[in-house]
């Protein structure tokens, strides 16, 4: 996915206009561009394949003169990753710059007759028709707004776009993605997120979709796509979106690692009586869904565990990319949509789909104005701030703690204590030095196996990912159990296999194989309260019950896999070709 800003106001916009894009750059890193409206209603433009510090540096992105203006980062769908398919684009007269997120569905079909008309395209991406298209009903009719609606009544798919105008006009539209008006004492500001402009105000309008708006003399005019005026109500954002500060770490992710046993503790802690309520639909219903993608669907499978083990009440986890259709759902049911970012495309569709299904939708968010929230018949908050780093992790935290919540609000007590949790957390946290240590160690592998049962199992999957993410290094999360029916074949000398072996239920049979891969040759790293000589490195949790050490050992694995990816010198904040959250399908 990408973020767009537009701004237009007193202040030199190009500075303005990176600083949001800095704050944005979760939403995507691979190229970044800006585009201001000179002195002479030039547009000036400079784009390039990078991250917005490194481009800026190289091209000087905020030297752009100039007091209204628009940027972009991207995360590449159409086309690869090069300067020229960076945003902005213009049309291929120069007279129209656009900045666009999202997916044009029809965009070869637009091309083709485009073309046919004479308009020439630079880049692969399908957002070039946008620019091309506004220019030629403006080459038409001379009017900003009618090109709008004209384009927007051609174009399918989801998108949000800002275009800019030879004349000075900001325009933009939102149909399936977000965007928001910021309005500052000195300005106006469009976004794709608060972030893009919360250093300058907290009063935003978010746009609906199927609303586009024109900015000109400092005047928001917002319209419906039949250009019929809407009114859209201010409202004051949370200013705790503008404490993105790192602090004295040195990167995103190891400060949100650090705030889980916080988070443990706040999980959920506004929405109470929204729990209270799910739990009442779902005793209603008699069974559940819950879908998520990434992390959030670990989250869905740690609640699949935990309803069943203390509630007695059948979750069904569901990939959202993989939601059956919804003739194969059960009507009347209840869908937990987990998202931490709440714009995840898949999950919007698993929504969609359940909704057809007469599904009712319990939203599990971070972000209370995100598409899920607005979507779901009740909100769920996860609480637990803002979360940076690409790859989440006080998210999954604060999920899995509602899971737990809602378990209780089911089943009355379960006997699961999230303050002891919250404690055993701290206890992982400050132990991160040693966990460093055994980064070390695995610093230089290629492939890791990472074993749980029961509980465990999920973990497992979830500590896999974070290793993936952060390292780019091979790894699976497995069933203990399954390992001897296939995964074994893979074992040679020297093989990391990282075995979550708490003092519980499942220890023994865990350890049984621990020595098994190990016998065949596997390096054994145990995630566990107990020392053993079937470990070659021990990672010390401290000592709970089968929940705590659930928590605790996907926080060794997040601290093991940012270690080992800084000493790898990969980037934890922003790993490779990913995004924070991803907004096509
Ligand atoms: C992206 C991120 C993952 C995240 C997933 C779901 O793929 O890279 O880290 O788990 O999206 O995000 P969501 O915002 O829906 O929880």
């Amino acid at each position: 996915m990408c973020s767009i800003i537009g701004y237009a106001g007193r202040s030199a916009a190009a500075p303005v206009l990176v600083s949001g894009l800095r704050r944005m750059e979760y939403r995507g890193y691979d190229s970044v561009g800006v585009a201001t409206w000179g002195e002479d209603g030039a547009i000036l433009l400079k784009k390039g394949a990078g991250r917005v510090e490194e481009v800026n540096r190289r091209l000087g992105l905020d030297g752009l003169a100039g007091h209204a203006g628009m940027g972009h980062t991207r995360w590449a769908t159409h086309g690869v990753v090069s300067d020229t398919n960076a945003h902005p684009h213009t049309s291929s007269a120069g007279g129209v710059a656009i900045v666009h997120n999202g997916v044009i569905e029809n965009h070869l079909e637009m091309r083709r007759s485009l073309e046919d008309s004479g308009y020439v395209f630079a880049s692969e991406t399908d957002s070039e028709v946008i620019a091309n298209l506004l220019q030629r009903y403006y080459d038409q009719t001379g009017d900003v707004r009618s090109s709008l609606l004209g384009t927007v009544s051609n174009i399918r798919g989801h998108y949000a776009f800002i275009a800019m105008f030879g004349d000075g006009t900001m325009a933009c539209a939102r149909h399936g993605k977000p965007l928001m008006a910021g309005l500052a004492d000195d300005g106006l500001f469009l976004a794709s997120d608060v972030r893009g402009f919360i250093e300058y105000t907290d009063d935003a309008v978010y746009l609906e979709n199927g609303t586009c708006c024109m900015v000109r003399d400092g005047v928001l005019e917002v319209m419906d796509f039949e250009g019929n005026a809407v009114r859209r109500p201010a409202t004051k954002v949370s200013r705790e979106f503008g404490d993105l500060d790192k602090g004295d770490h040195d990167h995103y992710t190891i400060k949100e690692i650090n705030e889980q046993p916080g988070v443990i503790r706040r999980a959920g802690a506004s929405s109470v009586a929204q729990i209270r309520r799910v739990a009442d639909m779902v005793r209603i219903a008699g069974h559940a869904y819950a879908t998520g993608s990434g992390t959030s669907y670990n989250a869905a499978l740690m609640g699949r565990r935990v309803l069943a083990r203390f509630a007695g009440v059948r979750l069904d986890a569901v990939i959202a990319s993989e939601m059956p259709g919804d003739t194969m759902l059960e009507r009347g049911g209840v869908l937990l949509a987990i998202s931490q970012s709440g714009e995840s495309a898949d999950v919007l569709e698993a929504v969609r789909t359940a909704r057809r299904a007469g599904c009712t939708i319990a939203g599990v968010v971070n972000s209370a104005n995100s598409s899920l929230a607005r979507d779901s018949d009740v909100v769920i908050r996860m609480d637990c701030g803002p979360e940076v780093g690409v790859a989440a992790t006080k998210s999954f935290c604060a999920q899995y703690s509602i899971m737990l919540r809602l378990a209780e609000a089911l089943a009355g007590d379960t006997g699961v204590d999230l303050e002891g949790v919250a404690s055993a957390v701290s206890r992982v946290v400050q132990d991160s030095d040693r966990i460093r240590e055994v980064a070390a160690q695995i610093r230089d592998i290629t492939d890791v196996y990472v074993l749980g049962r029961g509980l465990h199992y999920p973990a497992a999957v979830e500590a896999a990912l974070k290793i993936k993410e952060l390292t780019y290094i091979h790894a699976e999360g497995l069933a203990g159990g399954e390992m001897k029916h296939g995964p074994l074949a893979l074992i040679e000398k020297g093989t990391p296999v990282i075995v979550l072996n708490p003092y519980d239920s499942t220890y023994g049979d865990m350890l049984l194989g621990a020595r098994e891969a190990r016998a065949r040759g596997a390096k054994i790293i145990g995630i566990s309260d107990r020392e053993s000589d079937a470990y070659d490195h021990w990672i010390r949790i401290p000592p709970g019950d089968e929940v705590s050490y659930s928590f605790s050992e996907v926080v060794a694995a997040q601290l093991l896999a940012y270690h080992a990816a800084v000493a790898r010198d990969a980037d934890p904040d922003y790993p490779r070709n990913l995004a924070k959250s991803v907004t096509v399908k």
